[in-house]
């Protein structure tokens, strides 16, 4: 028996864990479950990362937690428990497969278009670390975070995927051209990866380009690797390609521990009526079983899904309205009454089960990763955000007076437009610049210099943030503002 933790969730959680675990109880999936508490009751008992210690603890021992949605409670200040819970067991890669289901009716199954998508999402990083500062009561900022080792590790397991799956395709999607330094990671990263993996075709392609080829022609993709919040959306559309977000599942996947869930939240307007569709949470938990090598028992039981689906069974929110709905109950005892039937497509041929416990390492400390053989750093300069409602060239007059031997003003920006020396009258300003100041020779600036500049700045400007400007290797290795 391999043991797992099980969270049922909020809303509509219950009605569809209880179906799933009905099926997997039915197939005698060899799983034993500890149920955590974990949710929106959770956080109202007062515990602020909507777990408890025990919670927790038992999470982090089994390696292996099997979730249904839960609600984040709104206007307290709370984060999102799934967010936190993906983030805090860094679970990298966020991975949904996306499949043409025979009996779930879509704009391409009508047309004979098969798809057979998988996509990799970065999981901790980019935006997702919601660190976003007020600059002025104005502007905000938000922090966008990409790393060469978190990008590695997504990257590695994309590839890894797309080798079991035997792949004719992965592709990295990125806006690089606008976001050239982290983008810029994430693709390298991709590139360099690739090398080990020759047997596969690996490409990259423009986000919004692939938006466009996704609703045109989903076919000629196969494993699909991005980072978050880009992934977060491409994911969404898949889910719109295959039948919706009722058929959307997903796999966190960290070294230690890894959750399985639906795609789908709470679904609040039918929560406690029956209704519910759990296929999202019955495909999340096929990919479970497989992940633990329970092979044999995911095949029965997605065998007797696909053929439940292709027969025209389904729940309220799917499917041929000329045939009665049934509820969430009903649907599952369905699936376990077609238990050996074969579907007509995309069958899955029933191995062994070779079971295998999630491996969870006892760390003393947490893991630092951190690239061996860095490029070289020097400091070039610094960016100063400064709160200022005058006009550029004012502001450059009082700025320039802070130039030095060792350093000088090179230019101004506002929303990342150069507005001085150079710009136009048509840029539209808010009140908040960057002056950016840059060493006079290649030694570079020192921290305390910086520290001393900083001090000329306050006297005339409120100071919202500041950034140094690096060198990698004598490269720059920081934007240019537009028209710079
Ligand atoms: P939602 O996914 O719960 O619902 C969107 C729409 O899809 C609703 O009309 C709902 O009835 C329908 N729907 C969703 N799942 C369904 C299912 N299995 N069967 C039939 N219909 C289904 O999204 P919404 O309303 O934006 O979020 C509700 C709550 O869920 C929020 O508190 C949100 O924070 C949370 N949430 C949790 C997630 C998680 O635990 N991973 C993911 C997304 C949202």
């Amino acid at each position: 028996m391999i043991k797992i933790a099980i969270a049922k969730g909020d809303g509509i959680g219950p009605e569809i864990m209880e179906a799933v675990l009905k099926i997997f109880d039915a197939a005698k999936v060899p799983l034993e479950y500890q149920f955590v508490e974990m949710g929106k009751w959770v956080f109202d008992k007062g515990f602020n990362n909507g777990m408890t210690p025990d919670a927790k603890n038992t999470i982090e021992t089994l390696g292996i937690l099997f979730k249904g949605p839960m609600e984040t409670p709104k206007g307290k200040g709370v984060k999102s428990i799934n967010v936190t819970a993906r983030k805090t067991w860094n679970t990298y890669a966020n991975k949904r497969a996306f499949q043409t289901l025979h009996g779930v009716d879509t704009v391409f199954s009508e047309a004979g278009i098969s798809i057979d998508l998988t996509v990799v999402r970065e999981n901790i990083e980019d935006t997702y670390g919601g660190i976003e500062h007020m600059l002025t009561s104005d502007v905000a900022i938000s922090r966008r975070i990409i790393s060469k080792p978190g990008s590695e590790q997504v990257i590695r397991y994309a590839f890894e995927i797309a080798k079991q799956k035997s792949a004719k395709r992965i592709s990295c999607a990125h806006k690089a051209n606008i976001m050239k330094l982290t983008d810029g990671i994430f693709l390298n990263t991709f590139y360099e990866i690739a090398k080990e993996y020759p047997e596969l075709k690996a490409d990259d392609i423009i986000v919004d380009d692939l938006c466009m080829k996704l609703v045109t022609h989903p076919e000629i993709f196969d494993v699909l690797v991005l980072t978050n919040l880009q992934g977060d959306i491409i994911s969404d559309l898949c889910a719109g390609l295959v039948g919706g977000l009722g058929f959307a599942p997903s796999a966190n996947i960290g070294d230690d521990i890894c959750i399985f869930e639906a795609v789908h939240g709470t679904a609040p307007d039918i929560a406690g009526r029956n209704i519910a569709n759990p296929t999202a949470l019955l495909l999340s938990g096929i990919a479970m079983l497989n992940h633990l090598g329970l092979t044999a028992s995911a095949a029965t039981i997605e065998n007797a899904l696909l053929y439940t689906l292709e027969n025209g069974n389904h729940t309220g929110d799917f499917g041929n309205k000329s045939i009665p709905s049934l509820n969430t109950t009903a649907f599952a005892d369905v699936i376990i009454r077609n238990f050996g039937k074969v579907p007509k497509t995309n069958s899955k041929k029933v191995t062994v089960d070779h079971p295998k416990q999630q491996f969870v390492a006892k760390l003393n400390e947490n893991l630092m990763m951190e690239t061996v053989n860095a490029p070289k750093e020097s400091i070039a300069g610094v960016d100063f955000f400064i709160q200022c409602d005058r006009q550029p060239n004012e502001v450059a007059k009082i700025a320039e007076m802070y130039n030095s031997d060792r350093y000088k003003l090179i230019n101004i920006s506002n929303r990342g437009t150069q507005v001085w020396p150079a710009g136009s009258m048509y840029t539209n300003l808010v009140n908040q610049y960057t002056i950016r100041f840059e060493s006079n020779d290649n030694l570079g600036l020192s921290q305390q210099e910086i520290v001393e500049l900083y001090a000329k700045v306050i006297k005339d400007f409120k100071v919202c943030s500041v950034e140094t400007l690096l060198l990698l290797d004598g490269n720059k290795a920081y934007s240019l503002a537009q028209g710079q």
